[in-house]
């Protein structure tokens, strides 16, 4: 991979983008004051070649095809149940072993512009008004369902479902604008990202453009219902996850395609660091019973067909696995990677199914 490698991507997504504008935005006319930034992209030596030449991921098992559209993150409640997962018309669903059920919504303003449609995408002009649950985790003690909506920000729900209600919309007087993942720690705080400041999910193209600096790593107590702001300047900040021990957290960050680590414990408590540089572009990251991390990848750094790829890291940041199906054969992308009684559970905000992948 080459800098023009980079450079062959980029004008690829821009021919792209500009040749079709498929959601009929365009990056000036409706940001006036779109701007690029510089991105901090890590050098090239550092970034991992490791590739899964047996393309493990075309052995997962295709489940749940066109019953669920774009279901990103991947729950099971306290009782094992599930999954439970958000999908693109704003809905949190709930397999119940036979049957997929209505669970939890967002949007205290559903309306038939929440109606099926033919794919994940066309969902997207709407999402404003019929919400769209990212990242999904239940508080093992409680039962309550948390949710990070890209459009409602952060919000609960009981376990007998219903209208999720709101907890925090803005933080440090600034709202959230695209809130993306989350996850709980034994005392019961949220820590969670918005992705943005200025772009909202729909206009994500423009994100990905301008790589501005205003995503953040926030907490919320839902004791005192304080919120702070732990980190600033992200680039597109998304996925987040506790180390198992609790001491830290671990960032993806999208236009980087980095892991950043934030010390809640111990000596470095409130500082961060670099974790490791990704092959690609993250999107959720989880953690496993062993206390490792998987990340899926969005995107690879190079040209090629749109596949899946899953990562996991050790907890000192070395990589330990990559996981792909470099034709996207059958997993064709990943938004979050869930292991669970030896399989993984691969969610996807693009795709019309959940892929399962046996890791025995
Ligand atoms: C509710 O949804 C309608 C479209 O169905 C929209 O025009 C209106 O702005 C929404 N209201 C709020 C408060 O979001």
């Amino acid at each position: 991979m080459t800098p023009m490698g980079i450079f062959g991507i980029l004008f690829l997504f821009v021919a792209l983008y500009w040749g079709t504008d498929p959601f009929k935005y365009s990056a000036i006319s409706e940001f006036p004051d779109f701007e690029a930034y510089k991105v901090d992209m890590p050098p090239w030596e550092l970034v991992p070649t490791v590739r899964d030449n047996d393309n493990l991921l075309q052995k997962s098992e295709i489940k749940f095809l066109n019953q669920v559209q774009g279901p990103e993150s991947i729950a099971f409640d306290p009782l094992g149940r599930g999954p439970y997962t958000g999908v693109a018309d704003g809905r949190v669903v709930f397999w119940d072993g036979e049957n997929w059920n209505d669970f939890a919504h967002t949007s205290s303003n559903r309306s038939e512009l929440c109606n099926p449609k033919p794919s994940p995408a066309s969902y997207l002009p709407n999402e404003h008004i019929c919400g769209r649950p990212l990242g999904l985790r239940f508080d093992k003690k409680t039962g309550d369902l948390y949710i990070a909506d890209a459009y409602f920000g952060l919000l609960k729900v009981g376990p007998e479902g219903g209208l999720a209600t709101s907890l925090v919309t803005e933080a440090g007087r600034v709202p959230l604008r695209f809130t993306n993942d989350l996850d709980i720690d034994d005392e019961g705080n949220i820590y969670f990202t918005d992705s943005s400041s200025k772009y909202q999910r729909r206009n994500f193209m423009q994100l990905i453009f301008s790589c501005e600096n205003g995503g953040r790593l926030i907490k919320y107590n839902p004791h005192t219902k304080e919120t702070n702001v732990l980190m600033t300047n992200l680039q597109f900040p998304n996925g987040v996850s506790l180390s198992k021990d609790g001491s830290f957290l671990v960032v993806c960050e999208g236009c980087s395609g980095r892991l950043l680590k934030y010390w809640l414990k111990g000596k470095k408590a409130g500082t961060s660091e670099v974790f490791a540089i990704l092959p690609g572009f993250p999107d959720n990251i989880r953690t496993n019973k062993d206390g490792e991390f998987w990340v899926a990848i969005h995107s690879r750094r190079s040209i090629g067909k749109p596949h899946g790829q899953a990562v996991k890291y050790s907890p000192d940041g070395k990589l330990l696995r990559v996981l792909e199906d470099s034709e996207g054969k059958v997993v064709k992308a990943v938004s979050e990677s869930d292991e669970r009684d030896g399989k993984l559970w691969l969610g996807s905000v693009l795709m019309p199914y959940i892929a399962v992948y046996d890791l025995d």
